[in-house]
Formats: C-alpha cells, structure tokens, sequence
C-alpha cells in the first residue's frame, strides 16, 4: 500500500484559477496522493473533472458535507490526512473550522478568512486540534526567497532601513470599467470576497512577504485605497505607507488597474550596508547591491545558497523553477510535518501568517475610511 499522504481538494476544479498549480505541487516530491474532494458545487462537473484528471471518483462528493460525514466512516488508515481549500475566500472559514474540528490537517488559500474575527476563531480551534495549517501565500516558496530571508537574517545588508514592495496586476481593467461585469465578478462582491479586493488579494501577499523576508512586525499603517467607481465597494487599487518602528519604514504599492501589467511583485529590501532585490517574473535572479562593489546576481542551486534555498531546489543550476515549484515546497513543508519530520522554519506559512494577513486587510481598510489616519496593526 502506498504510504503518500492522502489528499483532498475543495474547488480547484476545471474552471478555477488556481487547481492545477495545487494539483501539480502537491505532485512534486511524490508525498501526495489526490484522493478526492469536492471541485465544483454542481456534481455533474465535479465528477466530470474527477474522471478528466484521472482519479477514482468513490471519493467525489457532492458537497461539503458529504465529504466530512463519509471520510469520518473511513478507518484513519484510508481517510484523507489533508484537504486544500481552494474555493472563493467566504467558504474559507467555514470548510477550514469544520475540518479542524474533525481532526483533519488544512492547507488553505490566501485570504485566510474574511474577517478578522473568524481568523481569531479559527487559530484558536487549531490550537486544540493540534492538526497542520499552512496558508498558501505561495511565493515564500522560491528558492531566491528563502536565500533573501536567509541574508536578511544572518545581516549580510546590516539593518534593514528601508522596505519598498509593489504588487502590480492589470487584470481587472476590462472588468471594473463594465457595469455588469463589476457587478457579476465574486472577487468585487463583499459577500463572496471580504472586505478588500486588491489589498485582500494582492496586498497580503506583499504584507506576507515583508515580515517573512525581514523578520520584522509591521507596527502601523496609513493606507490610500481606490475603488474607482461610486457603484464599487471594493478597492482595485491601494498604496499603504509602513512603520516598523520609529527610524525603519516602508510602503506597500499595490494595482489591479496597472494597465499592461501581469503579475509584477517585486521586493526590495534596503539595509545600511547593502540591498536585495526580486522580481516575482524572474524569480531566478536575486540581485545584492552595495554602495562599494560592483552588483551581484545570486541564482538557485549554488552551493553559496542557504540550506533552506537549497533545499527548495531540484535541479542543478540553469534549470529555471518557477510558480509550480515554488508551491510545491510549501507543499513539501506540510508534508513533513503531517509526518512529523524535521522541518525548517519557514518552510510553510502557518496560521499565525494567515491571522496577521487578515488583521493587517481590516487595518488597511480602516485606516483608508478613517481618512488616511495612521492605525495599529
Ligand atoms: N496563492 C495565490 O497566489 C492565489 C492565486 C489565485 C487565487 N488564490 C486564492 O484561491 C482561491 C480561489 O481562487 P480562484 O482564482 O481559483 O477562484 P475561481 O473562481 O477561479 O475558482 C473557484 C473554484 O471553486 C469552486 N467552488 C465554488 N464553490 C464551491 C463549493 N461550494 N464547493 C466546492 N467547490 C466550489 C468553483 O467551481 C471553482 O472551481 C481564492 O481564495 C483566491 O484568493 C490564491
């Protein structure tokens, strides 16, 4: 008998964005066995895509429901270890609380929640299952990521003095300027989506990244946000200034309206004694600045990488890895701790991240409606 992790899956089906790079990570180190799930809410595509992919489909449910009250009568040895949550973010919490109350171990998309308040709730339900929780902020997973967070840590840029992420996507273009298109999307509807679109979406990604790379807390923020038009009650667009404390500071640009842009994350990191710098579209390449040597380009798979880099690295140098791969070491972190294996620190974001991702959205939206007021986070 195979002794892969049994995995299910909840959305993630045909139509969805991101399924296939779940599916695809999740078969990456060879832990993982799909099991079954739910993919679609209309039973008929749900199996459709069990059969399209692949997998047996005794363990495609109808719903939700079902899938908890049918593995429950499973002995533990063939029941599903771990469910990825991967619909629209207001099914989050629900399907998350429930599977920790029933001892199943999560790995959960980004926005964790929709409120704070349900994050609160459900870190404190996992603090009794005592299951795995990981949060898919997906990019801590490169290789060049952990090699920055590694730097930053061991003071290769000295202290960090000044922090400049931007998020720049256009895709929402040629729906916020269509009335019925802005009005039809779950992404712009508070019920489906929580309270923010692009600072929920985008702009925890950066949040994430900083204090994972850096180490640091932000402690207050001061945000600008854009709904562009009367009729939309979510912001596509937001600039959020940072204080870390009172001589280290830094700005979060985010865009979902930065017409001709893909998905343009970049991060820069200032010290007083050196930069780093990433660009999420060539995640290969991290760039170390110093005001007395010329700049170095630092690439994956070298034995001047970090452990941590190395380890998320499968292919000599010169093979370029990308968003697959990046996903699939977070997916390889849960695993090791589904197995309880030795596992880095950071290796996957937990639910700690998932909680300050959601504390730091309400912030961002209060201190905008507040005027552009500084606020705690
Ligand atoms: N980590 C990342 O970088 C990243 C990138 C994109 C999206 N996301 C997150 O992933 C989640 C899904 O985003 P998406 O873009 O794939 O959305 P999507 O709308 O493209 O797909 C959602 C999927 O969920 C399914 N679904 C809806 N209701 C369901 C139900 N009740 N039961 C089972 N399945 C159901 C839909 O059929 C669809 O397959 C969101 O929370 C989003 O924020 C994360």
């Amino acid at each position: 008998m195979s002794n892969k992790i049994r995995l299910g899956i909840l959305g993630g089906g045909g139509d969805s964005l991101i399924g296939v790079l779940h599916r695809v990570a999740s078969a990456m180190y060879d832990s993982y066995q799909l099991t079954g799930g739910v993919f679609n809410p209309d039973f008929e595509l749900n199996t459709g895509f069990a059969e399209k992919i692949g997998i047996p489909t005794d363990r495609v449910y109808r719903d939700f429901d079902t899938l908890i009250e049918e593995e429950l009568k499973l002995p533990e040895t063939e029941r599903m270890q771990v469910i990825s949550v991967l619909t629209p973010n207001f099914l989050h919490f629900p399907m998350a609380k429930k599977l920790l109350e029933n001892g199943f171990n999560v790995i959960c998309e980004k926005p964790m929640t929709t409120t704070y308040e349900e994050a609160l709730t459900l870190q404190e339900i996992q603090k009794k299952a005592n299951t795995v929780f990981a949060v898919t902020y997906t990019y801590t997973g490169y290789p060049m990521i952990r090699q920055m967070k590694e730097m930053i840590a061991s003071g290769v840029i000295g202290t960090v003095q000044k922090i400049d992420v931007q998020y720049y996507q256009g895709w929402i273009n040629p729906i916020i300027h269509d009335k019925e298109k802005r009005a039809a999307t779950w992404r712009l509807d508070p019920e489906k989506s929580g309270i923010s679109c692009c600072i929920g979406d985008i702009g925890t990604h950066a949040f994430d990244m900083i204090e994972y790379v850096t180490g640091m807390e932000v402690k207050e923020i001061l945000a600008d946000l854009n709904y562009v038009y009367s009729d939309n009650k979510m912001d596509v667009d937001g600039t959020v200034l940072l204080r870390f404390s009172e001589y280290v500071k830094g700005l979060i640009r985010t865009s979902q309206i930065a017409t001709g842009e893909e998905n343009n994350f970049a991060v820069n990191i200032y010290g007083d004694k050196g930069g780093l710098k990433w660009e999420q579209e060539n995640p290969n390449y991290l760039y170390h600045l110093t005001e007395t040597e010329p700049l170095k380009v630092l690439k994956p798979g070298h034995a001047y990488n970090s452990e941590l880099s190395l380890d998320g690295t499968k292919l000599p140098p010169g093979h370029p890895e990308g968003i697959f791969d990046s996903m699939g070491n977070i997916y390889r972190g849960v695993a090791r701790a589904i197995r309880k294996e030795f596992c880095h620190p950071g290796e996957f974001p937990t639910i700690n991240d998932g909680v300050r991702g959601m504390n730091f959205i309400e912030k961002v939206v209060e201190s905008h409606q507040k005027g552009n007021t500084w606020v705690r986070v």
